[in-house]
């Protein structure tokens, strides 16, 4: 008898999750599993979706859940209730979400209670704040996947002091670095900074989108002043989220060149010729890290220490005072280039070897609402277990 592909459904809804599944839809079709791809419609303008589609070479999402801005119980319920009639039809093996957006949450928590197995790519980060929403969303997805696929070893270490059984976690290294190494020389032939007459080395970067950050005028003003001081000596290029755009009406920053949001490729030109990076994106800090970039992160935490201990992070804060300084200071002395061991471009294989292994014939047709089924215990991945080409 011949065995049924697995099937999987894959979840994108905003910018940096469409980044994410890319390598990880690659690979399970690589490995002959049949996947689907939801875009949730979390983002949904040109600049924030339909690029990123155009620059990954991802293929149009098979279902559009259309479920757009709102507040976030707005948001996650519209997310919720588009996806459990969608999932219930399609009756895979395994819901795939990645990251730690509304989308994510939402789309976790309805395969969970239609008993559907979740894999959480991007598990285990934790900021230890929980005034920041995504902190929220990552430690209820991670409570509720069976699979959860770690960065780094700190993520592991994380899920495993909350109690998830450690046969649960698979470190796997991180597919945003998959992309962004698939995409360099790419990027790197954009004539993005010639565009905008800008000089590699001779301008830095700045991205700043999180509530804490732009939605507090007092902050906000306090990063805006901050920014145009630096500006005095570095010119700073700052491609303007959406919900940043609204906040920054009638507040112009003095020496800031603002652009629109930009493009995946765009983006990635902008951050290799950056002399210095400041951000609040978590994104950001880990493509910096791995294209050598110093980068400021300007928040009182991270859920990514690793691109401080092991790459060309710093995390500054919000202090106007301190963020100058800092800024200073590595436009005269930038940190060494580093690199943390297992973000190699490989984390998609090593995702797609787990789950093979585990949904390996069982072709779809599971048990919907009868409680949660039996998952095959898995074992935590390694270069060794995937059969991938060790790395000197
Ligand atoms: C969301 C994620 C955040 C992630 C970011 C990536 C949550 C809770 N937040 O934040 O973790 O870092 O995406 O960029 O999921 N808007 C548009 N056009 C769009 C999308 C949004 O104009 O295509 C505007 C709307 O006014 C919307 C606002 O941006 O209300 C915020 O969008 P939303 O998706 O709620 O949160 P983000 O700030 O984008
Ligand atoms: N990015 C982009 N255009 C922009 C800003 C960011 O393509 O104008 C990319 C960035 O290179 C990274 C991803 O978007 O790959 C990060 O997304 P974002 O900062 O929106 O979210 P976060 O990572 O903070 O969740």
């Amino acid at each position: 008898m011949t065995a049924v592909a697995p099937h999987a459904v894959v979840v994108a809804g905003a910018r940096p999750n469409f980044i994410k599944v890319k390598p990880v839809i690659d690979a399970l079709t690589a490995d002959g599993v049949r996947t689907t791809l939801v875009h949730t419609g979390q983002h949904y303008d040109e600049a924030m979706s339909g690029v990123f589609f155009a620059d990954l070479g991802l293929r149009p999402p098979d279902h559009h859940l259309e479920a757009g801005s709102g507040s976030h119980a707005v948001q996650t319920a519209a997310v919720m209730t588009a996806f459990e009639p969608l999932l219930l039809r399609l009756a895979p093996d395994v819901v795939v979400v990645v990251g730690d957006v509304n989308s994510t949450l939402a789309c976790a928590l309805v395969a969970a209670k239609a008993g559907v197995a979740v894999a959480h790519v991007e598990a285990g980060l934790r900021s230890g704040d929980r005034a920041m929403p995504e902190e929220i969303n990552r430690i209820v997805t991670d409570r509720l996947s069976d699979l959860l696929f770690a960065p780094s070893p700190e993520g592991v270490a994380h899920l495993v002091a909350e109690g998830v059984p450690p046969e649960s976690v698979h470190l796997v290294g991180n597919v945003m670095v998959d992309t962004l190494l698939a995409c360099r020389e790419r990027a790197r032939a954009r004539p993005t900074l010639a565009e905008l007459g800008l000089r590699s080395g001779g301008y830095g970067l700045v991205t700043l989108h999180r509530p804490s950050n732009v939605d507090d005028p007092e902050v906000l003003d306090g990063l805006l002043a901050a920014l145009g001081e630096i500006a005095g000596r570095c010119p700073l290029v700052f491609p303007v989220h959406p919900r940043t755009a609204n906040r920054l009406v009638g507040r112009l920053p003095a020496g800031l060149r603002l652009l629109g949001p930009v493009g995946y490729l765009d983006c990635l030109a902008l951050q290799m010729g950056a002399r210095l990076v400041l951000t609040d994106s978590g994104g950001v800090q880990e493509e910096s890290t791995v294209l050598g970039v110093p980068c400021l992160t300007l928040r009182d935490n991270t859920e990514r220490p690793i691109t401080v201990t092991e790459g060309t992070n710093r995390v500054v804060g919000r202090s106007p005072d301190a963020v100058v300084a800092a800024a200073f200071e590595w436009l005269e002395r930038p940190p060494p280039p580093r690199c943390p061991a297992l973000w190699d471009g490989r984390a998609g294989q090593r995702i797609s070897a787990v789950l093979v292994r585990t949904f390996a014939g069982s072709g779809g047709g599971q048990d919907l609402r009868d409680g949660v089924r039996e998952l095959p215990t898995p074992r935590v991945v390694t270069d060794r277990d995937t059969n991938l080409p060790m790395r000197s």
